[in-house]
């Protein structure tokens, strides 16, 4: 049964006006090693509690979203599926009347099970753990360094049916990008043409100009936060460069000196950074150097990514999840795509495709590592990954896999998929997601036994890991691909702000 709302009674849990406070107990395991008498070394697990408290601000901001790349696939199909949705769209397609809706969205269409009632599972809608902004609330603009209005650009995108696009055209087509940071050293030569809106003079001129951009958005459309999210093009890495870009104060140095090496993507990030604006990178390039990282610490500003985790590497993160776990062991994966729209033009540079490939292949490495009864040190099972550009499927990605792994006794199992993944359909309720669940990240506080003060969760966004390929976390901090275990710390941290206990699944209370 699914409820809208509830609230937590507890005497651990207090709302007040401005604020929901819990007090939560956290059980974990310190993990020790000792020798024992018989000079044997043994490993020991000793479980402990913690007392954690969160404070989490009620009053919802008017937000506002920025996104580079607006004008791309993923930008428009997010701002048309925003407005269809706030203004309630129908529209005809071949198989009958389609209803606006956020299907995709972890936050909008997924629910969480909070318990049971006469032997009935009880679910709530995601949104509803916490106070989260309403998408449909949500103001939104952004750069591009093509100026094609937004209706002309979901035109150009061959995304949405062509009756939810004519209902949209007058909604779209006053919006207008700000002019984009264009390098062609990072991006595709093959993207040139469509460079026509671009913001002049040096890189630091340039992070100014994002500065100012930002101000003005904000002025202008009265909103009380932004949040900036990449969803440009794919850059090649840049090169992390002892002196360059290793720390905060050489990255400022090589911004005064117009250092080439610093990518578009970075200057966004610092702009935003200096805003105190959380910035949130969707594409796979190296954005977070490591001195923006440490910029972003000193200054407390809430960054996340790297590169949406929508289709093939969102299958591979369940699949090889469930064979490892499942005491099968992977041998060998082979993951071919192929796809026609621009991102996939892009692709097409060898420079650029390496950011994917990179950011595609470290996906299995925390499950192979969790068990070394399959993998004796060091050993991975072949993986490889293939991108091709097909102009004729356009936007609607084919993703490719095979897994083989062994089984009992020698035998061989092999599972071929193939996904046609509908990219920016896929990718367009992520971006919601990382917007929503980053603002809501800058309203909560919490504290630990011991921790005097109140302070906010680290500014590199580990919660956010569900939502991107390959998570940014912070320093000394396990990365985690597993899509389950992604999705169960979001939840349970959110949880936790509400006093409820983490889903275990025992259910001992049908036991
Ligand atoms: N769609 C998915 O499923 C998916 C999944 C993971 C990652 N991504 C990544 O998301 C990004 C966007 O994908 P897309 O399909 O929307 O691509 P797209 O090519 O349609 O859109 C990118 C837009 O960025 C603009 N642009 C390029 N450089 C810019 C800059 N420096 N400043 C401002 N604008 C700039 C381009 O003009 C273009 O309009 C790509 O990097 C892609 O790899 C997409």
């Amino acid at each position: 049964m699914l409820v809208d709302t509830f609230r937590v009674d507890s005497p651990f849990v207090t709302y007040t006006e401005e604020t929901i406070e819990s007090k939560y107990e956290y059980k974990t395991t310190d993990m020790v090693h000792e020798v024992t008498k018989e000079g044997k070394y043994e490993w020991i697990a000793r479980p402990k509690s913690v007392t954690y408290q969160f404070s989490t601000k009620r009053a919802l901001p008017k937000l506002g979203v920025m996104l580079v790349g607006w004008g791309g696939n993923n930008g428009s199909t997010l701002t048309a599926g925003i407005i269809a949705n706030r203004e309630g769209i129908s529209w005809v397609t071949k198989d009958g009347v389609q209803h606006a809706n956020y299907f995709g969205s972890l936050t909008q269409a997924s629910t969480c099970r909070i318990g049971s009632f006469s032997g009935e599972e009880i679910y709530v809608p995601f949104k509803s753990l916490l106070p989260m902004v309403d998408p449909n609330d949500i103001v939104i603009g952004g750069w591009d360094i093509s100026d094609m209005n937004l209706a002309d650009a979901m035109e150009r995108a061959r995304v949405l049916d062509i009756d939810l696009q004519k209902q949209l055209r007058p909604l779209m087509q006053d919006m207008v990008p700000l002019p984009g940071i264009f390098d062609p050293d990072f991006i595709a030569a093959n993207q040139g043409s469509r460079a026509n809106n671009i913001i002049k003079g040096s890189k630091k001129e340039q992070m100014e100009k994002v500065i100012q951009d930002i101000r003005t958005f904000k002025a202008e459309t009265k909103v009380d936060k932004v949040v900036v999210l990449w969803t440009a093009n794919t850059e090649r890495y840049s090169d992390v460069i002892t002196g360059l870009n290793d720390t905060k104060e050489n990255l400022f140095d090589s911004l005064e000196n117009g250092e080439p090496e610093i990518s578009p993507s970075t200057l966004f990030a610092l702009a935003c950074i200096h805003e105190g604006v959380p910035f949130i990178n969707g594409s796979p390039q190296n954005t977070f150097v490591p001195g923006v990282i440490e910029y972003a610490i000193e200054k407390n500003c809430l960054i996340g990514g790297d590169d949406f985790k929508s289709g093939q590497t969102k299958m591979k993160s369940v699949l090889v999840d469930f064979l490892v776990g499942a005491g099968i062991k992977p041998t060998s994966i082979v993951s071919y795509n192929h796809l026609g729209n621009n991102d996939g033009m892009n692709l097409s540079a060898p420079q650029t495709f390496r950011s994917k490939e990179i950011s595609k292949s470290n996906v299995v490495d925390d499950m192979v590592s969790s068990n070394s009864i399959l993998y004796s040190p060091g050993e991975h099972p072949d993986h490889v990954i293939v991108i091709k550009y097909v102009p004729y499927v356009g936007d609607s990605k084919r993703a490719m896999d095979e897994y083989t792994s062994e089984i009992f006794m020698g035998g061989r199992n092999t599972i071929s998929m193939h996904n046609t993944c509908e990219d920016s359909l896929l990718a367009a309720p992520l971006i919601l997601d990382l917007v929503l669940l980053a603002e809501l990240c800058t309203r909560i506080q919490f504290k630990a036994d011991g921790e005097e003060k109140f302070h906010s969760f680290h500014p590199v966004a580990a919660l956010l890991s569900y939502l991107t390929k390959a998570p940014l976390v912070p320093p000394g901090t396990p990365v985690v691909n597993a899509l389950a275990k992604q999705r169960s710390m979001l939840e349970n941290v959110m949880r936790a702000c509400i006093g409820l206990a983490p889903e275990n699944n025992m259910m001992l209370e049908y036991k």
